[in-house]
């Protein structure tokens, strides 16, 4: 059966033998491939996978005997076809074919990159990137993920090099070239999107054992004291999934190798798992909790996919979405059996706000969708896969229960191992585990866009969309729901499905109920004031239900259902908040409050900021080192609120103190004091900035000053540090950061503007396209004058192909603040200049 875009499935291949000789001082590789093929018919046409290769057929056989056939390139469809003169039976046949290519400068592919070593000259190492789909690009392969195989490797090599690919190391040979012939171990198989090998100047730890697998870091040279934490993450994670999943680690040795350049955050090859240094590389004494735990985090992700992603394989592009949601699921459930203490199912709430945020636009996106073409594809690794995706997955693992949905989980990887599988046969087995209508439930969350509102009217519960633009809507959701109910007996919590327009929900008079217990549900709550006031005086909200209260009453501001004025009131009940969680929303959407308005008004929000937050500083003090990691997180923001939104005097001076001497300072005031001096900095910081952002060889480090050079108050600065992330003097995986941070400079943002603007033709060369949205990203706060026009006519008329979704979601959400400040602006200005200044 044929489908558009795809390889035909009459020949199947069984086993790659893989030779790479790789040249770094060329750019260049040249390879043979033999793979064993089976062919399920008889036909005389062979199509595979190849792009930008130059490929020669060097043999087809049938049962030993030559088979003569020709081969032609069609590079429009990134094919090979190969034409047999005679049909070949089915049953077994072997293709070799012969090839050469160039290392690409991008960040697909086999590519390239640099470091600079001790002595200041520039090393050159090249590496895989496969998903998706570019193994094509690297070795003429069936390059379609239900095509698995097993991969047996070689790699030429120049003397002394480290080199890497899926497999163990098995045998290493001296050529007479001086090259050296490194074989590593077959694979299980595997889809080609999960080939992997890296070749350079890098070193490689010893070995730490997670039951017998064998774990490694691989860095570049001078980094080798930044390693400890991942081995201890990655052999950690790896007896975690065994004992989750209930099913052994799919090989016999993990490598975690960090690149110094690297175009996402981390890719889950089999066996040889791919990293940007700062989601690897990580001195936890010197790191801030966010740091520490993203690093751990990406690595958990990465880990869960071995059996999740690489044991059990989606059958086409569209499963994309599960893949990627189920290992965020997984790198929490990971990390709290890890560090309890970080209370990361918390932290997940953070990702859970954005999905809802993003969700609730007009260009929003069913979670699963038809992928046809390669950017199809590439459209899916959103916020929507990961945070949406990731969130409905936790919020019916609340419903079912953890024990259930793990059951259901095993079930389904141990039917499916090796093989590949549909989104339904995940839901399929997790009813079967449980009984309860798993599938009904998800593909109300998975094919419909958007996510409902609950509210509660006379008794009977109701749902309708939520969303932005108000338009109408009549979706209905499948919503396993739990709600407590608080009565002067105590408090019980109900577990129910909604599965109607409305269902009644009887409680007692005078009760109170709590919607969303727990925090978890993937939907917003509309209490009716009065209820919203009674639950927070009667004190019965966990954290994650305040968080949840205050993110949906700002959403409601965006969306024209309550006033920035009733924001503000509400938040300045939290005041005496201690849960960090609830502070990081609390703060973010009062930074977004103060976005609405400018002038006098801007001066009384920010004293109003500010007296929310000082008296909290005060009881916490500036002596980190009694407390455990998430105070001291709290403490780094309220140093960055007080210090970079309100100015305060007393904060500014301290974290200037900190930045000039930051020995034995804690990481995270250490951290925000970069970002409070940038935000008041003069042209001698920003000069100390660029130095410490080559010298440190801490990557996160790097990026602490990296990042915030954007955030300076002068427009030159601001400019420069733009004009900078276009040149090769900031790698271009972070250049495209940089520049949406200078754009979320308040003062200077439209001037950024102007200069991305002016120069697109330079961003589009410099930066791969995927990134591009990320760039884009900075301008949603521009809505001063006629800037947000600018900004959108420029979009329109300037489209990219890669990420034109999110993008769309980006202009959205910039008239979604646009229409917020024109409804506020002069409203909660007059309420801010009226209450009498604090
Ligand atoms: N498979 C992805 C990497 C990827 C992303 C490949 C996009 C191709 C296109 C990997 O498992 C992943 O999800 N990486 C994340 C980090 C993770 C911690 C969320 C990333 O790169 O951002
Ligand atoms: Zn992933």
């Amino acid at each position: 059966m044929n489908q558009p875009g795809r390889l035909p499935r009459t020949t199947r291949p069984r086993r790659y033998e893989l030779l790479i000789a790789t040249d770094l001082d060329a750019s260049t590789f040249s390879g043979e491939v033999v793979i064993a093929l089976e062919m399920t018919e008889p036909t005389e046409t062979i199509v595979l996978h190849s792009k930008g290769l130059d490929v020669v057929l060097a043999s087809l056989s049938q049962g030993g005997a030559p088979v003569a056939a020709d081969l032609r390139i069609d590079a429009e469809r990134e094919h090979i076809v190969i034409t047999a003169h005679r049909a070949l039976l089915a049953g077994d046949a072997v293709l070799e074919l012969q090839f050469d290519g160039s290392i690409s400068p991008g960040l697909l592919g086999f590519y390239r990159s640099t470091y600079l070593d001790e002595a200041g000259a520039r090393r050159v190492l090249a590496a895989t990137q496969f998903e998706a789909p570019h193994a094509r690009a690297a070795f003429p392969c069936f390059d379609e993920p239900e095509f698995k195989a097993i991969f047996a490797i070689t790699l030429v090599v120049a003397d002394g090099m480290l080199a890497l690919s899926n497999g163990p190391e098995i045998d290493r040979e001296k050529l007479p070239d001086g090259n050296v012939r490194v074989r590593f171990g077959t694979t299980i198989p595997m889809s080609t999107y999960l080939v992997a090998w890296v070749v350079g100047p890098l070193e490689v730890t010893e070995p730490v054992y997670a039951g017998g697998v064998a774990v490694r870091v691989a860095h570049v040279p001078g980094r080798g004291h930044l390693t400890q934490f991942a081995l201890d993450v990655g052999a950690f994670a790896i007896e975690f999934f065994a004992d989750y999943y209930g099913i052994a680690y799919p090989g016999t040795k993990c490598d975690l190798v960090a690149l110094p350049d690297f175009s996402f955050g981390a890719m889950e090859n089999l066996g040889c798992v791919t990293f940007r240094e700062t989601r690897l590389l990580v001195d936890p004494d010197a790191a801030t909790l966010d740091e520490l735990s993203g690093a751990a985090l990406t690595i958990v992700h990465e880990i869960a996919h071995m059996w999740f992603g690489d044991l059990v394989t989606m059958k086409w592009w569209n499963g994309i979405w599960l893949n990627e949601a189920f290992a965020t699921f997984m790198e929490h459930l990971g990390i709290d059996a890890y560090k309890p203490e970080w209370k990361t199912w918390d932290e997940f709430a953070l990702g859970r706000a954005a999905a809802l945020d993003v969700d609730a636009l007009e260009n929003t996106r069913t979670v699963e969708y038809e992928v046809v073409t390669p950017e199809d594809a590439d459209g899916m690794f959103d916020i929507l896969t990961y945070q949406k995706g990731g969130s409905v997955l936790r919020m019916l693992e609340r419903w079912l229960g953890a024990d259930a949905f793990r059951a259901g989980v095993r079930h389904y990887l141990s039917r499916y191992q090796l093989a590949n599988t549909e989104t339904t046969d995940l839901w399929d087995a997790l009813e079967e585990a449980t009984g309860k209508p798993v599938r009904r439930i998800m593909d109300t969350w998975i094919f419909q866009r958007g996510f409902p509102t609950v509210c509660v009217d006379e008794g009977r519960l109701e749902q309708r969309r939520f969303s932005y633009a108000s338009t109408g809507h009549d979706e209905q959701w499948v919503l396993p729901v739990l709600a407590r109910v608080h009565t002067g007996e105590g408090a019980e919590t109900r577990s129910l499905l909604f599965d109607a327009d409305t269902v009644p929900l009887d409680v007692p008079d005078g009760a109170l109920v709590v919607l969303n217990a727990g925090g978890d549900g993937f939907y917003r709550v509309a209490y009716p004031t009065a209820w919203r006031d009674r639950l927070l005086d009667a004190r019965v909200l966990e954290p994650l239900e305040r968080f949840a209260l205050v993110d949906d009453l700002w959403a409601s501001v965006l969306a024209d259902d309550a006033t920035a004025t009733e924001f503000l009131d509400c938040a300045r009940r939290f005041a005496e908040e201690t849960d960090p969680i609830v502070w990081r929303v609390v703060i973010g959407h009062l930074r977004a409050a103060a976005r609405l308005v400018a002038g006098d008004a801007l001066d009384h929000m920010r004293a109003e900021i500010a007296a929310i937050v000082r008296p909290a500083m005060r009881r916490l003090g500036w002596d980190a080192h009694l407390d455990d990691e998430r105070t001291r997180q709290l403490r780094g923001l309220f140093v960055n609120v007080l210090g970079s939104t309100t100015f305060d005097p007393e904060t500014i001076a301290r974290a200037r103190e900190v930045y000039e001497h930051p020995e034995g300072a804690d990481a995270d005031v250490q951290a925000a004091a970069i970002a409070v001096v940038a935000g008041n900095g003069t042209a001698d910081d920003f000069e100390r900035f660029l130095a410490r952002s080559e010298e440190t060889v801490n990557p996160q480090e790097q990026l602490r000053y990296l990042y915030s050079l954007g955030d300076f108050p002068s427009e030159a600065l601001v400019l420069r540090a733009a004009e900078r992330a276009l040149s090769d003097e900031i790698r271009a995986q972070n250049g495209p950061f940089v520049i949406q941070r200078a754009l979320r400079n308040r003062e200077h943002g439209p001037v950024v503007w102007a200069f991305v603007r002016d120069n697109w033709e330079r961003a589009l060369r410099r930066f791969s396209p995927s990134m591009i949205p990320r760039l884009i990203e900075g301008t949603t706060w521009l809505v001063e004058g006629r800037v947000p026009d600018d900004v959108m006519a420029f979009v329109t008329a300037h489209p990219v192909a890669a990420g034109a979704r999110t993008i769309a979601q980006h202009m959205e959400r910039l008239a979604v603040h646009r229409a917020a400040v024109a409804r506020e602006r002069e409203r909660f200005s007059a309420s801010l200049l009226n209450a009498h200044a604090p």
